[in-house]
């Protein structure tokens, strides 16, 4: 088993989710409880998570030194580098923030915590402090152009750090890093399929005889989930979909054919109108997804109770939350009182609305199933429950819908454009035979105007930004390198069929520092 300290990281949980797919069981622990807890349990390497802290600043999370003198060995990942080098002796300091891919190139590779990796390889970065001097007994392994200690290691004693985070997936050899140092820790085990008989006993159990509202938006998420609990509860599970106007065309449609195939009929309830009038005069991003959420949870709240009349005892509303919500929500209370677990240092990015965005005084009681599943795992669920292709691979869209899409007010008439803008942007990349490798498209209303000529005329429309990712796990993306002919034609079609637009432009950010969506 291999150990690893959560320091608050956005990717601490895909270190774990790297170590389990490499066949060795993690354990995910607080910095507090760690030696505790690695005394008692006796694990073979301990991993030491980034984290949004400094170490040089008063009551940032730390683990007792003594962790160093166990003879296990010891990986630091960002913050957990820092932290190592400075409880041995090192100095850390506010350096040069570096977010997205850098070259890192290996200088000593005698080692076999550096086998098997090439000379040089893009390294995924994302830090503001720097390890400036190292502890005693540290060589350095390979460096990159802006940090020297990139990573480096005690070889005596098995103690190793990174700046850079292996786990994430646009990380070259990142896993190849991490194989090394399970080898180094000597952990094996047998891989395990994901269980999913054990995710339908836990449905069982916490429903019992309750009812369950299922909040279907048409999404990979929501839809494993509600097909996993219409499988395991049967007529005891309502699926709902809220149409409120905000998601991509025709998802009424599509909810309503894959719930034909499980006999079951959703329920639908439009409430267009009223949505994009609570949306008036509303431009804070936040806000919106407060907003939303609420109005979302209230409309489910009246469903619940007719529901009730009808003499069904609902309990419980089915959510497709997965892991990766909960971790850039920062981890808030939830509404149930219930604090998020292992991920008590996480920053707050923003509130994804079916997490940090639910109303407190909620009456439903939350169901996720999907809550511990990284997207792809969610997928292989899909794929074990028997759901084609088709729906697997659809692009997951925010909860909160185009309102994130556009910035300031949401109007009917921006809120159409948006639509027109981004029914182009699939239709084109459908046509180019590139929709099914990009995790995400769409447009974004930027709020920002600039002058056009049309015909004769000088015109003062929106500029329209196009954002296109590529991602696996959603914790990093890049932006996708589609043909220049094909952003000609998208560029053309968006300025000349949607009324209001007077450029467009492509987002060419990586995540991080970005996040994908502009809000
Ligand atoms: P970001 O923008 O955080 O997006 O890099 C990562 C993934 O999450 C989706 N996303 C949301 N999903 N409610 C959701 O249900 C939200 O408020 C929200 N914000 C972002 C985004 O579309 C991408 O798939």
């Amino acid at each position: 088993m291999i150990f690893v300290v959560d320091f608050g990281s956005q990717t601490s949980h895909l270190i774990a989710r790297r170590i389990k797919d490499l066949g060795v069981l993690t354990k995910i622990v607080n910095p507090q409880e760690a030696y505790g807890k690695i005394k008692e349990e006796k694990p073979q390497g301990i991993i030491l998570s980034g984290g949004p802290a400094s170490v040089y600043e008063k009551g940032t999370p730390t683990v007792s030194k003594d962790i160093f003198n166990l003879g296990i060995p010891i990986l630091g990942i960002c913050y957990g580098f820092q932290l190592t080098a400075k409880l041995l002796g090192g100095k850390v300091i506010a350096g040069k923030k570096e977010y997205g891919p850098a070259d890192l190139r290996i200088a000593n590779s005698k080692w076999p915590i550096v086998s098997k990796l090439p000379k040089q390889f893009t390294v995924w970065m994302s830090h503001g402090d720097e390890v400036v001097s190292l502890p005693k007994g540290f060589e350095i392994f390979a460096s990159s152009k802006t940090v020297r200690f990139a990573f480096v290691g005690n070889e005596k004693n098995k103690i190793y750090g990174v700046q850079f985070h292996p786990e994430v997936e646009h990380t070259e050899f990142g896993n190849q890093l991490l194989k090394n140092f399970i080898d180094i820790c000597d952990a094996k085990m047998e891989k395990k399929e994901i269980d999913i008989e054990k995710t339908e006993n836990e449905i069982k159990e916490k429903v019992g005889n309750s009812y369950v509202i299922g909040a279907v938006s048409g999404g990979v998420d929501s839809t494993v989930a509600a097909v996993l609990a219409a499988k395991t509860i049967g007529r005891q599970f309502i699926p709902v979909y809220v149409d409120n106007g905000l998601m991509r065309a025709k998802t009424n449609v599509y909810i309503k054919k894959v719930f034909k195939s499980l006999s079951i009929k959703p329920i639908i309830v439009n409430v267009r109108k009223e949505m994009l009038k609570l949306l008036k005069g509303i431009t804070d991003s936040e806000q919106k997804r407060k907003i939303i959420g609420n109005f979302y949870i209230r409309i489910f709240e009246k469903e619940m109770r007719r529901q009730i009349k009808k003499g069904n005892d609902v309990k419980f509303l089915l959510q497709g939350t997965i892991y990766s919500d909960v971790i850039e929500s920062g981890a808030p209370r939830r509404p149930d009182g219930q604090k998020g677990q292992g991920i008590k240092h996480s920053a707050k990015i923003k509130s994804h609305h079916n997490v940090g965005g639910l109303p407190r005084n909620m009456k439903l009681k939350l169901l996720e199933p999907m809550r511990s599943f990284y997207k792809d795992e969610v997928k292989e669920i899909g794929r074990k429950l028997g759901l084609p292709e088709e729906f697997i691979n659809k692009q997951p869209f925010p909860g909160p819908g185009y309102a994130v899409r556009i910035r300031g007010e949401v109007t009917k008439k921006r809120l159409e454009m948006e639509k027109k803008a981004d029914e182009i942007v699939l239709s084109e990349l459908e046509k180019a035979g590139i929709l099914q490798n990009v995790f995400l498209s769409f447009p974004v209303l930027t709020n920002a105007f600039s002058t056009a000529v049309k015909g004769d005329g000088r015109n003062f429309g929106e500029v329209v930004a196009i954002r296109i990712v590529e991602s696996k796990d959603i914790m990093t993306s890049t932006w996708a390198r589609i043909p220049y002919d094909l952003m000609q034609k998208i560029s053309s079609r968006i300025v000349n069929e949607v009324e209001g637009v007077s450029r467009v432009v492509y987002d060419i950010t990586t995540k991080p520092p970005a996040t994908m969506e502009w809000e």
